[in-house]
């Protein structure tokens, strides 16, 4: 366990918060926030209707991000010392590794506007002012606020970690300059009364294009904090309109009773709250542009691009800076096999799914298991997809077909070890559509392709079996059809597995046999549907007509209890 990492136990919890005298909580920071101890202890009165403070956290130990969130805190940053965008809080609360306490107070006093610091810190710290940070910190308590000791805070009972170091509990405020802040300076704003319409217009020039000889993602961070900057002082602009405004008195109509009463709003809360709002939708919009940025996505498949997107939503509250941008980028490198081997079950299950004459079926490796399955392979040969229809008019496929296309452009390019193939199968439709349409076949990098526009089906003949073959392997291993990389099946086994294309139309005799007459309950259906019951109903049915083929054929199916090494099979299940 990481030595500085001290939940806070719920006592002190409580009573650190109970130190803030503001009791309105607009928004909260907890810069240190561990498993987030200190913040569930939130007295939630953020306002009448008792609503869920906002609560907004960093933490250096990005295992404990999940945990955060689950709790329905925002993870904005991870090394607090490096965040930055501190004037939207209206309290901090922290808990800081002890050895840097005093730090991690002058950084939170830094870096708000305009609110209330409660720090937990080693008692040490306050007591012993020997070094310059701890004389500074010792000032600010003096002039701002206020401190008590505490003896044994961290050996109740309940303390997750128990530590006999006193501690001191420290208060700060933090006042904005609201007068000249917001209000800016009266007189000299006051003495331009003589402006013309064209002089009132005058300061403003157009931004110049922002020049990008850089990395797309440092100048985004860079046109990032530009927006904020900008955003910033449009609001403190607001606020001195408003203010003005109301010096002014009403409107004729508000005078006369006519319209509503105006409400101009110049507080530091309407600020804070204003700033927040417009802060976190220039956040969404950086982060899905780092997210949209043709180097992330392109190349994965669509629905691979999906789920990233809908872990975007946790991502878009990070700090926009460049570290961050790094680590989200070195997440998903992180994740790339994950993410392969997902986009290339996407692809098999899209084959397999919709047209059961694509499949040929085997004993799945885990058929002596408590669930006997069968294993599906795709044709190595031909599959035909359905539902591409187009009308004559048309000049190319349907965007969704065309999105199809690409993403078995990017799996079989990977699996031929390669970023895009040499002639994509999106490029052939584009380029030979009219020749496809009357019936010609087309060659792309690992298809000839055929294309029915009235029946709406795209016939595909593999030109490189042997990714075909890599394709169901992988997707095989994973869903335990095969057996794990590196164990030894009887030879059997494989031979059941390598004759599934030749026998397959026997194996289909047999499962019609055995089904009877019913089409709605016959595996060969089921097999498609998307129920899971119906589905592995149908996979025992048939891996029950493979026993009965592959014993005519002679082939042993009790190939899986491998007689060579039965224990680590199971273990390596
Ligand atoms: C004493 S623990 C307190 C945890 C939490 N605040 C609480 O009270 O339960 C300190 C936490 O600060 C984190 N931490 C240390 N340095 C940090 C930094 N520079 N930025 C963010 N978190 C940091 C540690 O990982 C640890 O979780």
């Amino acid at each position: 366990m990481d030595a500085q990492f001290y939940p806070t136990p719920p006592d002190l919890a409580a009573r650190a918060w109970g130190k803030f005298k503001n009791r309105e909580f607009t928004r909260v920071l907890e810069p240190s926030a561990g498993d987030g101890a200190l913040a569930d202890a939130n007295p939630r009165e953020r306002d009448y209707y008792r609503r869920n403070i906002p609560i907004d956290c960093c933490e250096l130990d990005i295992s404990k991000h999940p945990m955060l969130r689950a709790k329905d805190y925002d993870v904005v940053g991870v090394d607090f010392m490096q965040f930055s965008s501190g004037s939207i809080y209206s309290h901090v609360i922290l808990n800081p590794p002890f050895a840097n306490g005093a730090a991690h107070v002058l950084k939170a006093w830094d870096l708000v506007w305009d609110a209330e610091i409660v720090a937990i810190i080693n008692a040490e710290t306050v007591r012993n002012r020997c070094s310059k940070e701890r004389q500074m910190l010792g000032n600010l308590i003096d002039q701002f606020g206020e401190v008590e000791f505490i003896a044994d805070a961290f050996m109740v009972p309940d303390a997750e970690r128990k530590t006999a170091v006193e501690v001191a509990l420290v208060y700060l405020r933090k006042e904005a300059n609201v007068a000249v802040d917001i209000v800016g300076d009266l007189l000299s704003d006051l003495n331009d009364d003589a402006e013309t319409g064209a002089g009132l217009a005058g300061g403003y020039e157009e931004v110049h294009a922002l020049a990008l000889p850089n990395s797309f993602v440092e100048n985004t961070v860079r046109a990032f904090k530009a927006a904020v900057r900008t955003m910033r002082e449009a609001v403190f602009g607001e606020a001195r309109a408003h203010y003005y405004a109301t010096l002014l008195g009403d409107t004729m109509a508000v005078r006369n009773g006519d319209g509503g009463a105006s409400k101009p709003d110049t507080s530091v809360k309407w600020v804070q709250g204003e700033i927040a709002k417009r802060y976190s939708l220039l956040k969404d919009r950086a982060w899905a542009g780092i997210l949209r940025s043709t180097n992330v996505t392109s190349r994965l498949s669509s629905s691979a691009q999906q789920r990233v997107e809908k872990e975007f939503a946790d991502i878009k509250k990070l700090e926009f800076t460049v570290p961050n941008i790094y680590g989200f980028l070195c997440g998903l490198v992180e994740n790339r096999a994950a993410m392969q081997l997902e986009m290339a079950c996407d692809v098999f299950d899209l084959i397999t799914r919709y047209h059961s004459d694509n499949t040929v079926f085997y004993k799945g490796w885990k058929s002596n298991d408590r669930h006997r399955t069968a294993g599906m392979k795709i044709k190595t040969t031909r599959f035909v997809l359905p539902g591409h229809g187009t009308h004559s008019y048309q000049h190319g496929l349907n965007y969704e077909s065309t999105r199809l296309l690409a993403d078995f452009d990017k799996v079989f390019a990977m699996l031929d070890g390669k970023i895009e193939p040499e002639v994509s199968l999106v490029q052939t439709f584009s380029a030979h559509f009219a020749d496809l349409k009357h019936g010609a076949r087309v060659s792309s990098s690992y298809f000839d392709v055929r294309y029915y526009p009235g029946a709406g089906t795209i016939h595909f003949f593999s030109t490189n079996r042997k990714l075909v073959d890599r394709l169901n392997r992988l997707v095989g291993r994973h869903r335990q059809w095969l057996p794990p990389e590196g164990a030894k099946v009887s030879d059997a086994f494989w031979l059941s597995f390598d004759s599934a294309e030749k026998l397959d139309k026997e194996l289909r005799t047999e499962i019609n046999n055995a089904a009877g007459r019913s089409y709605w309950d016959h595996p060969l259906h089921n097999i498609c549907s998307g129920d899971e019951d119906r589905k592995a109903r149908a996979m025992e049915a048939i891996d029950d007509a493979a026993t009965v083929v592959l014993e005519r054929h002679g082939i042993n199916v009790d190939f899986q209890i491998d007689a060579q090494q039965p224990e680590q099979l199971r273990l390596a299940a």
